[in-house]
Formats: C-alpha cells, structure tokens, sequence
C-alpha cells in the first residue's frame, strides 16, 4: 500500500483559531482525520506530522525518502516564502512533492505571491481549503 507524508509548517497547529475567516473554523485534528480518511477511501495510506520549526520539517523530508514514501504533501505555510533550506530538502530527495495552501495566496499580500519552494516541487495547489490535500493524494496516486 503506499504511504504518503504530510507535513504541515507553522502556526498550521492554531488551525480553527487561527484567523478564522481566512482558514476556516476546523482544526489541525480534523484536517489530519479528512487526509486520513480520503487517503483510507483511496486505499494508500498517510503519516501526518506538523512543526514551527523549520529544522524538523527538513528532517521529515529526507526521512519520507528513507522510509520510502510515495510522495509529500507540503504546506510549508510562511516557511513557503522565504526557505532556502526546505526548498534545498525538497531537491535533495528523490520523493515527489505537491504544495499545498489552504488559502489561496494569489489574493492575498504580495508577500504571498512568491514561493520559493513550488519550483521545485511537482506542483501547487492553492485555494481549495482541506479539499487541495485531497487533490493532491489524487494526483500524486496518479503519477506512475
Ligand atoms: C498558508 C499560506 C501562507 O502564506 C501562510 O503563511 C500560512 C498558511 C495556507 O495554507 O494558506 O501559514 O500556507
């Protein structure tokens, strides 16, 4: 069965209190429980893990790829603008990536219109709340 990673950057833990008309009222939890069971209906499985430290998410990169997952799910949310280091994790690893934003940062500030992680990933998917997790397990089982 294949197994997918997915990791959530900062502030992703405050999901559901956390500027509530922009991400929406549910949590961490019941997001990491839709993955799980969209992943379960599809029949792959997912390992969810979330960090404010960007060092962590950079060790769970290199480790999907140890651990031979199948691919990453990435919302590497304010780390996505600005880090070299997550986006040189991304390279040094063999596992496909799609990123993910629950909002969609083309609407919002400038700040936001820049990821200097999606180039090297296999693609994006901004907009869709929970929904774009969902589409990029899709997509990613598509692949081969
Ligand atoms: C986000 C968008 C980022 O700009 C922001 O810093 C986040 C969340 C999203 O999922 O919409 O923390 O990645």
């Amino acid at each position: 069965m294949k197994h997918f990673y997915v990791i959530n950057g900062p502030n992703l833990n405050r999901l559901g209190k956390r500027e509530p008309t922009v991400y929406g009222k549910e949590t961490l939890e019941d997001l990491e429980a839709y993955v799980s069971t969209k992943a379960e209906a599809l029949g792959c499985k997912v390992t969810c893990f979330q960090s404010n430290i960007e060092g962590e998410i950079v060790n769970w990169i290199h480790q999907a790829e140890d651990e031979q997952a199948a691919g990453i799910l990435l919302n590497p949310a304010a780390f996505t603008h600005y880090s070299y280091a997550i986006r040189e994790a991304i390279s040094s690893v063999a596992v496909p990536v799609i990123e993910i934003h629950l909002s969609n940062v083309h609407a919002r500030e400038p700040f936001r219109h820049q990821s200097v992680t999606a180039a090297v990933t296999k693609g994006q998917i901004v907009g869709f709340g929970f929904r774009g997790y969902e589409l990029a397990l899709r997509a990613l089982l598509e692949e081969e």
